[in-house]
């Protein structure tokens, strides 16, 4: 492309600059001097990089996984309607497409360039608290919008891989135990409905349709990469609220202190978000070799109950939390730990980040980034 920036005269030619695309694959171009008498050779058309689509990707756990797909030479297409992402975290080379995940409309104008190969699908509410004071938003969100865009997928575009976010809200309430794929779906709420939802849709689908799709039951996401932090608006994961107590120097409530567990606190299974966006990977190219479709774990394979993350939170930040005892939460159940067995095996997943003192180490140094 000749921009016709002013040239500069030479005793035998004219010298101009002229855009030209980078051969490295990515969506960037560079200034190249050309001479006007030199013979014009067209160079042969560089085709667009292939397009992922991800829905929710200025959320927290999206983010590590876009400068993924951005270093495999994907051109990263980011579908969200912003009511809790922050764009100042995007990769500079991302497409950013203000609009809700279900936006019929924006999502044919993306699918219908044809050049989309797989779909990340991250959007949503993630709050079980808020679903279960108001399921009908969440139903909404999730379950509408959601079908809506696994609709248009299925319709024109079934030949693209469908990778959802799904959750171990699915599983209810599960023993101590680690908790394989195959263990009784029985949500406690309604956030972990609306993903079963979704989940059994992409099930009947693949069958009518023959989409492929990987259902991804994170257990708690946790942790930081660089600034990529937890942001919610209301926090209500324990972490961020941790850290921020043991910044601020305020209380923070343990809700529930009379589980079925040792200590008599929740048992959960932190993953740090670095070990979620392999797992992604690991799924497109699992999908990609035509693996079998179906829900994976991806959790550390480990339990901390709430006291033990509060004395791991206080060790890092050689603060002292101020923690008071509350009520248990509607729909939180006393013990999710993963059982990854299947996501090692079929994927080959590996959780590399997620101990509990990594987790929270760089979850406080990126409040401070
Ligand atoms: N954070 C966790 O521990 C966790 C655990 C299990 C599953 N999940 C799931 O992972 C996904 C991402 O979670 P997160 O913690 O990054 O949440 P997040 O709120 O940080 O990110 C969600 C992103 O989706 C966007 N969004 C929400 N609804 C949308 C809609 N209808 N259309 C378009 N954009 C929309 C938000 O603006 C936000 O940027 C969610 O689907 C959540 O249910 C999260």
């Amino acid at each position: 492309m000749d921009i016709g920036l002013s040239g500069c005269e030479s005793e035998t030619s004219t010298v101009r600059a002229r855009l030209e695309p980078m051969m490295d694959g990515r969506r960037r171009w560079r200034y190249r001097s050309v001479r006007e008498d030199a013979p014009r050779v067209k160079p042969p058309p560089v085709p667009d990089p292939p397009a992922v689509l991800v829905t929710g990707g200025a959320g927290y756990v999206a983010g590590p996984l876009l400068s993924r797909l951005i270093d495999r030479g994907l051109r990263v297409i980011v579908l969200d309607n912003l009511i809790q992402g922050h764009t100042d975290t995007l990769p500079p080379e991302v497409e950013l497409w203000t609009a809700s995940a279900g936006d019929q409309g924006v999502l044919e104008e993306i699918l219908g360039r044809g050049d989309v190969s797989a779909v990340f699908h991250f959007a949503g509410d993630s709050s079980v608290e808020a679903s279960v004071k108001d399921p009908v938003t969440t139903y909404r969100h999730n379950v509408a919008e959601g079908l809506r865009l696994i609709e248009t997928v299925a319709r024109d575009h079934a030949h693209v891989p469908f990778i959802l976010s799904s959750t171990a809200a699915v599983y209810g309430a599960a023993s101590s135990a680690a908790i394989p794929e195959d263990a009784p779906v029985t949500p406690q709420s309604p956030y972990g409905e609306t993903k079963r939802v979704l989940e059994a849709a992409l099930r009947w689908v693949g069958e009518a349709r023959g989409l492929r799709w990987a259902a991804l039951r994170y257990f708690n996401a946790a942790g930081a990469e660089g600034p990529l932090r937890e942001r919610h608006q209301p926090e209500t994961h324990l972490i961020p609220n941790l850290l921020n107590a043991a910044r601020s120097g305020s209380a923070v409530t343990v809700f529930g202190t009379d589980y079925p567990t040792a200590d008599g606190t929740a048992v959960r299974d932190y993953v740090h978000i670095s070990d979620l966006a392999d797992g992604h990977l690991l799924a497109l190219d699992h999908l990609g070799r035509a693996g079998p479709s179906g829900a994976f774990n991806l959790g550390s394979g480990r339990g901390h109950s709430v006291q033990e993350v509060v004395h791991a939170v206080s060790e890092v930040t050689g603060r002292v939390l101020r923690v008071t005892p509350g009520p248990r939460r509607p729909g939180d159940p006393p013990a999710l730990v993963a059982d990854i067995r299947r996501a090692r095996a079929l994927l080959g997943y590996e959780p590399r980040h997620s101990d509990i003192t990594t987790i929270i180490e760089t979850a406080w140094q990126a409040m401070s980034l």
